[in-house]
């Protein structure tokens, strides 16, 4: 692979990196935002979801956006907004001033979470593409760890100000690194900047190569551009529909409940004191972060589903592990260190499948002329099912039960395994323009 393709991806991704960042450093920094402005526990709970409605709206006109401006001016305008979202919350004088910034921020995360991955598959020579888009997943989890052992540091003396703000460092990279990138090529064929999308083309893959590039894209754009009408029938409702699933199994399968809430199951598991848990939790995000390599190495030589498979499986055998250890009346001695090590598993096993590859299928699976839309509305349903996995977390842990949630999250697993047996194909190698669901040619 050429390094400036690397190049290429690595900036687009550190909207991966700032996404992860952001949704990770409010977990250590609301206890101080609570003592700072007296915050009682209804505004501590909105200071924290208030991201999420920004990440909804942000998801949902992305899509729209980045098919009128491009997305590289989208991914540019990603970096302002989370570079404003940055400094006004840590510069906020007071709560109502932080809401908003932090809502703000959100917005920067629902634009980067669609065209991120968007436009380094569009970028991407078909036969490192996996790899590429999961090196955006990458980035998250580097952006989750990095907000846990930034928080940890802070914490003594409660620095929450410098916490949020430390975003503006990447939002900066992001910015004048997009200002240096090159528009996707296929969406310069789109907009009929052939001479400027062919050059970016032989940049990219080569001459010989750009030649079959160019003529799999020109037929793909013979089709007519979609708009949201053309999602209600036919094989554009059926991409829709996997993607959407995708990104929907992606989140009911669990993730966020151990992204969001490790220090307080560690807790329940019977590891000693706060402090030993967030170590746990930084352990949780390390293992998140490096078996995301493996899926970077291995996605476009095992393929897609092998790897969602193995993924999968051993999800779902250590999310029956732990509803078994939780099942005790009190966690102790092997129990404890069954639980500690299941969730180990479970997280890694995410790292090299649901995680990376769901974003690599919704970049894939759906035609140029329809994809900002369709990526646009998966990554909005999964922003919203997040929404409701870590809103009703606690409500379910209370009425189902601690093994009884997590036995929930293993039948997902298995859903998920059923779902993709039955309706994903195989993309590894694919020029996008050859990938069909259900029909529908990409
Ligand atoms: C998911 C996030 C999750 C993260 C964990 C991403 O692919 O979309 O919801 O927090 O992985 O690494």
């Amino acid at each position: 692979m050429k390094p400036y393709v690397l190049l290429v991806a690595s900036v687009a991704a550190l909207g991966g990196l700032l996404f992860g960042y952001d949704t990770g450093v409010i977990s250590g920094a609301i206890l101080f935002i609570t003592k700072d402005f007296a915050l009682n526990v209804r505004l501590q709970e909105f200071t924290i979801s208030v991201v999420l409605i920004g990440c909804v709206a942000g998801a949902a006109s992305a899509g729209w956006i980045a098919d009128t401006i491009g997305r590289r001016w989208t991914l540019f305008a990603a970096g302002i907004v989370f570079l404003l979202g940055a400094v006004a919350s840590a510069l906020a004088p007071n709560e109502t001033v932080l809401l908003i910034s932090r809502a703000v921020v959100g917005i920067g995360i629902g634009f980067s979470s669609v065209v991120a991955p968007l436009y380094i598959s569009e970028v991407a020579p078909a036969e490192v593409r996996g790899g590429l888009v999961s090196l955006y997943q990458f980035a998250i989890t580097v952006g989750i760890l990095a907000a846990y052992l930034i928080d940890y540091r802070l914490a003594a003396a409660g620095d929450w100000r410098t916490m949020l703000g430390l975003a503006v460092v990447p939002s900066l990279v992001l910015v004048f690194g997009m200002l240096a990138m090159p528009e996707s090529p296929r969406y310069l064929f789109k907009i009929g900047k052939e001479q400027r999308a062919r050059a970016g083309l032989a940049h990219i893959h080569g001459p010989q190569a750009a030649a079959a590039e160019e003529q799999s894209i020109l037929e793909g754009l013979s089709l007519k551009s979609a708009g949201l009408a053309a999602f209600r029938s036919g094989p554009l409702l059926y991409a829709l529909f996997v993607g959407v699933s995708l990104a929907v199994l992606q989140q009911v399968t669990g993730i966020n409940t151990v992204i969001y809430y490790g220090p307080q199951i560690f807790q329940l598991a019977g590891i000693g004191s706060a402090q030993d848990s967030i170590m746990a939790q930084t352990l949780v995000g390390t293992v998140n972060c490096v078996l995301t390599l493996v899926a970077i190495f291995f996605v476009d030589k095992i393929g897609r589903k092998p790897l969602l498979y193995i993924g999968l499986a051993g999800m779902l055998l250590s999310l029956a592990a732990l509803s078994y250890a939780f099942s005790a009346p009190h966690l102790s001695g092997s129990l404890s260190t069954i639980a500690l090590w299941s969730m180990m598993v479970y997280v890694g096993c995410f790292a090299f499948s649901l995680g990376p590859i769901v974003w690599v299928l919704i970049s894939e699976i759906f035609p140029l002329q329809a994809r900002g839309l369709g990526m646009s509305i998966s990554t909005l349903a999964n922003w919203i099912a997040n929404f409701f996995v870590s809103q009703f977390f606690l409500t379910m842990l209370h009425t189902l039960g601690t093994p009884g949630t997590f036995a929930t999250y293993a039948v997902m697993c298995l859903v998920t395994i059923f779902f993709i047996r039955a309706t994903v194909p195989e993309t590894k190698n694919e020029l996008l323009e050859e990938i069909r669901v259900g029909g529908a040619s990409a």
